[in-house]
């Protein structure tokens, strides 16, 4: 019987006969006296193996190695002076082995099972199981664990009930592709793999439920990002009766909960809110990053008259001039990276910028410039812009020029790049912060017609259902640095206005009846006036434990191709499974 954890054992133990299971992480052979480092996921003890003192163990140390899985059975002594580890929290012991068995052998790990140790994450995923042995790993799954425990912790003790959804069920429109399941026993018929719970959480609120919640497995076939998976998890939220304000606030005291609970950190509420179009047109983006400045400025309005054909070009087609300011840009960027081939160029091309225009501030606040741009501007413009922009000797000021929404895009990345680069961004900050107000609808320019920003099931703002193609949503995101966590709103409960959206979106009354009848119908039934929330719960995770991808938090991610590459999902199947489906694969033989 295991009598204790490797990585708790410590001076008090000193005298106590303890037996201990783990993995060999070392061993070193000292002139005689074997050491092994034997590991736990709790940490590292050593034990030593004494051809005088332990002899019977001495022999089977000698065969011992890296991975072994075996069992310990000694005295905890006090480590000779000489020998103290400070590095090991277990290191002021050692453990003389009286018996030493192996349980199991192991191969060579085709990598070490050490933190720190640059290794390619193909191999990584390919050997996830010894990849999961690594302490940050076991770190960050105890990590997860925890997180969703406190949430459940929080969720039941304010009355929310815990419900499971299906998995097999029809799509929802949450904007990604789906997830198909031919079903054998109706053929020609396909289930969808939900995106979210979205409809069915809406339907426990017509059916009473009142407040609930689940952990909810999410499957969206989109291209993959560092994060993004195609399966994910979201802690899903659903409540009645509330308004708006009282679910920001109660989602406040759950964030809030897993900041204490889990970082130690008390965040200050309420968290600001910044309105979508304000975010828009400071940050370039709708998940601000506010932990530094270099805001965004319209300049528009300056260059109105400007002899600069770049920038009159873009203003006479209804496009706009904004401005990124970036203090001591004067030394830190060199003209060779903004201009055609330049890494700067280049990255905001990508996002189709066609260039990026610049000012030099310089001593007494003279500009320099390219001489098409210097030749247009009027010492009154000049002014005007240092002002507005708030710039000061040494500043670079970067112009984008094209249609709003574009140049809004291309400058808050090029920003985000930016405040990394030049290490104005305070990592030690965690700004929370609700982005509201977001429209309704935006044009999706391939399709032609509007879409939903978030689902067609968001309430509008109650002010602008006359005009529902340029109506406010009651929808909010919470981010955390930059980074979406979560999102939600208000839905519609009644019949008419989901009609009305779903018509919005270009969807027919027979459309509409055939995808979502039963949701229009369920709204004839007394539907509760609801809204709620989902988190991803991989990024939530994954910011909490300070890493910079989903996979460092997913016991078993998909790489970026959407494969497991361990397990080998997904493969081929019989040509009997395919007709047994119905289904016949049109793919290319390979
Ligand atoms: P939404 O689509 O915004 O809302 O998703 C909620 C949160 O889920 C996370 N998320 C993802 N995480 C990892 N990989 C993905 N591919 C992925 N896609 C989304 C994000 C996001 O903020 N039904 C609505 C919620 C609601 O209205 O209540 C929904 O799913 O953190």
């Amino acid at each position: 019987m295991r009598t204790e954890y490797c990585g708790k054992l410590g001076s008090e133990y000193i005298g106590k006969e303890v037996t201990l299971y783990g993995w060999i992480d070392g061993r070193r052979d000292h002139g005689g006296v074997i050491f092994l480092d034997l590991r736990d996921y709790t940490g590292i003890v050593q034990i030593v193996a004494d051809p005088v003192r332990t002899p019977e163990s001495f022999v089977l140390a000698e065969k011992v190695r890296s991975e072994f899985v075996v069992e310990v059975k000694g005295k905890v002594t006090q480590r000779p002076e000489n020998s103290l580890n400070p590095r090991l929290a277990t290191g002021t012991v050692e453990i003389y082995a009286q018996s030493l068995k192996i349980l199991n052998e192991a191969k060579t790990p085709p990598f070490a099972i050490a933190d720190g140790e640059a290794v390619d994450e193909k191999l990584r995923l390919k050997y996830r199981y010894l990849d999961l042995r690594r302490p940050s790993m076991q770190q960050n799954l105890r990590l997860r664990a925890r997180v969703a425990q406190v949430m459940r912790r929080f969720l039941d003790d304010n009355n929310f009930v815990e419900i499971e959804t299906p998995v097999l069920t029809r799509s929802t429109p949450e904007g990604a592709r789906d997830y198909l399941v031919p079903s054998r026993v109706n053929p020609g018929e396909w289930y969808a793999l939900p995106q979210s719970p979205q409809l069915f959480k809406q339907l426990l609120m017509v059916a009473g439920m009142d407040r609930y919640y689940q952990i909810a497995r999410c499957f969206r076939d989109e291209d993959l990002r560092s994060d993004r998976q195609p399966e994910f998890t979201q802690l899903d939220i659903e409540t009645s009766f509330l308004s708006l304000e009282e679910i920001l606030d109660f989602n406040e005291g759950l964030i809030a909960k897993i900041f204490s609970e889990i970082k130690g950190v008390e965040v200050p509420r309420p968290f600001p809110r910044i309105p979508y179009p304000e975010a828009m047109s400071r940050y370039g983006s709708d998940k601000p990053d506010t932990r530094f400045g270099m805001e965004l400025v319209n300049v528009s309005d300056l260059f109105a008259n400007s002899g600069f054909k770049v920038f009159s070009s873009v203003l006479s087609a209804g496009g706009k001039i904004i401005c990124l300011p970036i203090p001591g840009g004067d030394t830190k960027i060199t003209n060779t990276r903004i201009k055609p081939g330049g890494d700067l160029f280049d990255f905001v091309a990508q996002f189709k910028a066609k260039g990026l225009a610049f000012i030099r501030v310089r001593e007494g606040n003279t500009i320099d410039t390219i001489g098409a741009l210097k030749d247009s501007l009027t010492p009154e413009v000049s002014a005007s812009l240092l002002e507005r922009t708030g710039a000061e000797p040494g500043h670079l000021l970067l112009f984008g020029a094209s249609d709003e929404t574009t140049v809004l895009d291309y400058l808050g990345r090029l920003r985000l790049k930016l405040g990394e680069e030049l290490g104005f961004i305070d990592h030690t900050k965690n700004n929370l912060l609700w982005v509201t107000d977001f429209p309704m609808f935006e044009f999706n320019t391939d399709e032609n017609r509007l879409e939903a920003l978030h689902h067609p099931f968001t309430a509008p703002h109650p002010d602008d259902v006359e005009d529902l193609a340029h109506a406010r949503a009651l929808a909010y995101d919470i981010v955390w640095n930059g980074i979406e966590l979560g999102g939600g709103s208000l839905r519609i409960y009644q019949r008419e206005l989901q009609e009305k959206v779903f018509a919005t979106i270009g969807l027919t009354s027979e459309e509409a009846k055939e995808k979502f009848g039963f949701l229009l119908e369920a709204f004839e039934y007394g539907t509760p006036p609801h809204g709620g929330i989902a988190y991803g719960l991989d990024r939530f995770v994954m910011l909490l434990a300070g890493m910079d991808s989903l996979r460092e938090v997913i016991a078993f991610p998909k790489t970026q191709k959407a494969q497991d590459t361990m397990f080998g999902a997904p493969s081929h199947v019989d040509a009997k499974q395919l007709r047994e489906l119905s289904v016949r694969s049109t793919a290319p033989q390979s």
